[in-house]
């Protein structure tokens, strides 16, 4: 696996790969490398194309000075595991590389109602830091395809806005989540929670299976409440439990089959945040 740090290195590279016509297929991280992160090189590897994955810890995106010193960074087992994965290319960058002329957005993007309903009211300016760092992401790296996991289903949606409003050439892939026995969704902050918050942390999934499986037997604001008392019980602090119309994020008061819809979950144990959804 070749690995750079700049993006003058970054860019001879994959233009000399471009110039023999090979379609680049790329994975932005922000590194904590785990399963679901694999999956989605394992998607990107199904293309005959060159797999690049970056790992940068985009602090635009932190609402929460904590959280970002806190974020998990684990740089030699990621590329161990990158290497083992066959990922092809690897972008290091520091923060310079990325942000040359400064941190500031220079013209906000205009995410329109994504910006204000459930991450975009909870983390103000996460998804504007998460435009900036991907558009310069896709700047640098000229991927034909860009695979993102489903996880993060707002992530996904801000991200097709951005590429669709900013007209850039290149295909969005969402991934499906991958979660561990007890339905954990993978997830980097998975690794601080201690062992009493992570052997509860399969509630969250626990929800959103109940609200799929009580679709059209009840009333959603009954199970809504229901999953809120089981998690406070537990310790959980939920900012969120919802169901929103998946193209749009439109929120649903209840269930409407006529829409393909999805069940959108976050909430804290201790001061772990842990977000997961589930299309129904
Ligand atoms: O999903 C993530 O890990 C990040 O938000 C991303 C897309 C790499 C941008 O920093």
């Amino acid at each position: 696996m070749f690995i750079f740090k700049t993006v003058k290195d970054i860019t001879a590279h994959l233009e000399a790969q471009r110039a023999q016509g090979r379609l680049i297929a790329f994975v932005p991280t922000m590194g904590a490398l785990h399963k679901g992160h694999l999956s989605l090189l394992q998607a990107a590897q199904q293309l005959p194309a060159l797999t690049v994955c970056s790992i940068f810890v985009n602090p635009t995106q932190f609402n929460n000075a904590t959280d970002l010193e806190k974020y998990p960074r684990t740089t030699e087992q990621d590329i161990a595991l990158l290497t083992g994965a066959g990922c092809d290319v690897l972008f290091l960058p520091t923060e310079q590389e990325v942000y040359p002329d400064g941190k500031a957005v220079k013209e906000p993007y205009d995410l329109g109602y994504l910006e204000t309903v459930l991450e975009g009211a909870y983390r103000p300016g996460h998804f504007q830091g998460v435009a900036q760092v991907v558009e310069r992401l896709l700047q640098i790296v000229k991927p034909h395809k860009l695979y993102l996991g489903q996880k993060d289903f707002q992530q996904v949606a801000v991200l097709r806005r951005m590429i669709d409003t900013r007209q850039l050439a290149v295909q969005l892939e969402s991934v499906p989540t991958t979660r561990e026995p007890d339905g954990l969704a993978m997830s980097s902050r998975n690794r601080r929670l201690t062992e009493s918050q992570r052997s509860v942390a399969g509630l969250i999934y626990q929800c959103l299976v109940s609200i799929q499986s009580k679709k059209g037997m009840q009333p959603f604001a009954v199970i809504q409440k229901e999953c809120r008392e089981l998690l406070i019980h537990k310790g959980f602090r939920p900012d969120y439990i919802e169901l929103a119309v998946a193209d749009t994020l439109e929120l649903l008061p209840d269930y409407d089959p006529s829409r393909k819809m999805v069940a959108l979950i976050a909430a804290y144990i201790g001061e772990i945040r842990l977000i997961d959804n589930l299309v129904l």
